[in-house]
């Protein structure tokens, strides 16, 4: 813990939820002469170190950005190694999930995962239902704009059904049909690598979303840069389209 320096963090202002977009797997395998896969093996170490500082530090939400509806366009190998990795992080934390009290979570088109991945995924939310203490939510097959269709079609159809009426179609009745709905819109986005981009994550509820945006490269990401990220955090004032003067 101490490495975290935590006295420099103030614990009422830490963000509720972090999403990230872990970027710059292949760029870390190139500049090693690696192959991109172990890019990818070198991400799922970062992805365990980020949980755990999550979890010590009292952030209640994480949300990590595993792979998008167009990664599937990715080499085959590639695309199958990354569904190997993350089977076997599915089997390898279940355990430390449930030790530290974390509840896993998936958005994303769920189904189109190969079979046992998917099968994998549902027992492992399902056996840490219970767990209070974080929602760790892994965005897999995921992208934003089918996000919003699905909630749209979704609305549509409890509409002609007479569940709903026109008046009932507001901003969070909206996102109850997200597929976050149990999750508070991210705080914090963190994204690696040095792109400026948002790349179809979350789209509806990142409106008010901090963005912080590092050079480091994914598999490079560790506690001391996400200290750093909500520090940055920590340094900015979230107005929501009021005033500096009203917030005071
Ligand atoms: C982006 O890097 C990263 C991904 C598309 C996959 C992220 C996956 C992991 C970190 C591992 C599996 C996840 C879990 C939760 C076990 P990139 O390949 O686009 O990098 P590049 O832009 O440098 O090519």
């Amino acid at each position: 813990m101490a490495d975290l320096r935590r006295g420099d963090l103030d614990p009422n202002r830490l963000p509720r939820h972090v999403a990230i977009i872990m970027d710059g797997n292949g760029r870390w395998a190139k500049r090693k002469s690696l192959s991109r896969i172990n890019g990818h093996m070198k991400g799922v170490d970062s992805v365990r170190t980020v949980v755990t500082a999550c979890r010590e530090m009292g952030i209640k939400y994480l949300t990590l950005y595993a792979f998008s509806m167009e990664n599937w366009k990715r080499p085959e190998e590639e695309v199958r190694a990354l569904m190997d990795l993350l089977f076997q992080y599915l089997m390898d934390e279940l355990e430390e999930m449930l030790e530290n009290d974390i509840r896993l979570n998936a958005i994303g088109e769920l189904e189109t995962l190969p079979p046992r991945v998917y099968g994998r995924l549902m027992e492992t939310m399902k056996a840490t239902r219970h767990c209070q203490g974080m929602t760790l939510t892994l965005a897999l097959s995921y992208g934003g704009r089918a996000e919003i269709i699905h909630a749209v079609t979704s609305i549509v159809s409890a509409l002609e059904k007479k569940e709903i009426t026109r008046e009932d179609v507001g901003i969070d009745s909206f996102a109850s049909h997200l597929w976050t709905k149990d999750l508070p819109d991210p705080d914090l986005l963190i994204r690696t690598s040095g792109e400026y981009r948002i790349s179809n994550f979350l789209l509806w509820q990142m409106a008010y979303t901090e963005i912080y945006v590092t050079e480091t490269l994914w598999p490079d990401f560790g506690r001391e840069e996400l200290v750093e990220a909500i520090l940055d955090y920590q340094s900015r004032e979230r107005r929501f389209g009021l005033t500096s003067e009203q917030l005071t």
